[in-house]
């Protein structure tokens, strides 16, 4: 089995080789130094790969690594692999899952459609939209839970509650919870738009804890600033948000400011990351057979 990364998952992609004891091939993401003018993408494989297993890990975030995905994997293709696995561990364009109305793209189905173009199977992690999307892709795909990698970085910090700042996180909470080996609890939220979230009041018990709060995604971080205000104001002692996907956008950093610390897997590379998700997507591998 070969391993490939992409420009935005390549420290991600040497820990999945190590893991998997697979070899790297490197790829040349530049003609000429500076890259194109216009910001076109260039990918070049610089090792052999006819006749193999290649796992290609690729992001599709921001925009143009969706490019850079289908250039590498129609590289890889034209190269000979035998077989194709695309491991993205963060699915840009994730969120849509149905038409809601005439006229709309689905994004995620867009994205794996074109994925499927020379993928033969798919891995992902926590996709945004609902999971059993994956059941009506055009390739086998499966999401990977990134829990494991969180629960036992919360473990190891000595955290002794887990939130789920709403409903949608209960799932992740409580199977983070099951390794960190600590109890759980939820808060209900309201969107009320792209960047403000309303909390409803609930007594938890949390003073003079240590409380991390779980989530799937953080994006502006509103929904965490709000949950650890709460947090604080009902007397817990230390709160840290912990999150698989790390997007981290507009006014991230200032909300985060709430939080005593912020931990993020390397499903998106950023100061944030702190806990590697490798292990995970080298058993999803193996498994694979
Ligand atoms: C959706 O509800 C997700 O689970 C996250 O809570 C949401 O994407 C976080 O977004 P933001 O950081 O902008 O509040």
């Amino acid at each position: 089995m070969k391993i490939v990364g992409g420009s935005t998952s390549g420290s991600l992609a040497k820990a999945i080789a190590r893991e998997t004891t697979a070899s790297i091939v490197d790829v040349a993401f530049e003609k000429h130094g500076g890259g194109f003018p216009d910001g076109e993408q260039y990918v070049r494989l610089l090792g052999p790969v006819k006749g193999d297993h290649v796992v290609l890990i690729q992001s599709t975030h921001p925009d143009p690594r969706i490019v850079e995905f289908l250039l590498l994997a129609d590289a890889i293709r034209d190269a000979g692999a035998r077989r194709l696995t695309a491991v993205v561990p963060y699915f840009g364009y994730g969120r849509q899952d149905k038409r809601f109305l005439e006229g709309e793209a689905v994004s995620a189905k867009t994205i794996a459609k074109h994925i499927a173009l020379d993928c033969d199977e798919l891995l992902t992690m926590a996709i945004p939209a609902n999971p059993q999307i994956l059941q009506n892709f055009p390739l086998p795909a499966h999401d990977v839970s990134g829990m494991p990698a969180i629960g036992r970085s919360l473990k190891s910090a000595k955290v002794d509650v887990l939130l789920a700042p709403d409903r949608g996180a209960l799932r992740l909470a409580k199977e983070a919870s099951t390794i960190a080996g600590v109890p759980f609890d939820f808060l209900e939220k309201k969107r009320i738009d792209s960047y403000t979230v309303k909390i409803e009041p609930k007594a938890l018990a949390v003073k003079g804890k240590f409380v991390a709060i779980v989530d799937d995604v953080i994006s502006t971080g509103g929904t965490i600033a709000t949950a650890a205000k709460e947090l604080r104001s009902q007397g817990a002692r230390r709160v840290v948000a912990a999150c698989v996907h790390g997007l981290f956008v507009d006014k991230a950093e200032e909300n985060l400011k709430a939080c005593d610390d912020v931990i993020a897997t390397d499903t998106i590379q950023s100061k944030f990351t702190k806990v590697s998700v490798a292990p995970e997507f080298a058993a999803a591998i193996r498994a694979l057979g």
